[in-house]
């Protein structure tokens, strides 16, 4: 799948954002392995605290539905400057990252920077697990 369409997906899913303490809405798309694309928003919730960050409802709706492995994941919002992924997020799209995936930060407009994950979390943490579990 070309990075653009990856993009559009994001951001329609972006219309879903709940972000009525911020008002900054985020829309991300996962392209997982197997081909097949997921999305989501950032939800927000009132504690501030249990708020999701769009990246992380898009892998977990993947993982939910079966998707394994994540190649690529595209992040955008409403803002002019490029969007990179929170930390936590970070970590959560290495949990099921491969070899070469990759990140696409964009701007509001879809102009897009692409980054692989060992750039954006060099020295990650992992537990080692059978690729089962
Ligand atoms: N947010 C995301 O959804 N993704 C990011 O990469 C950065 C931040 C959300 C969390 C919160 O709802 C709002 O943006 C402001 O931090």
């Amino acid at each position: 799948m070309d990075y653009n369409e990856l993009i559009i997906i994001a951001e329609n899913a972006k219309a879903n954002a709940y972000a009525p303490y911020s008002r900054f809405r985020v829309g991300a798309a996962v392209l997982a392995e197997n081909g097949e694309v997921f999305s989501g928003a950032n939800i927000e919730n009132s504690t501030y605290g249990a708020t999701n960050c769009a990246e992380r409802t898009a892998v977990f709706n993947a993982i939910s539905k079966g998707a394994k492995k994540v190649k690529a994941v595209a992040i955008i919002s409403d803002s002019e400057d490029y969007i990179y992924p929170c930390g936590i997020c970070r970590q959560v799209i290495y949990e099921f990252s491969v070899e070469d995936t990759e990140i696409i930060c964009c701007d509001k407009n879809k102009n897009y920077k692409v980054y692989s994950m060992k750039e954006l979390l060099p020295y990650a943490f992992k537990l080692d697990i059978k690729e089962e579990e």
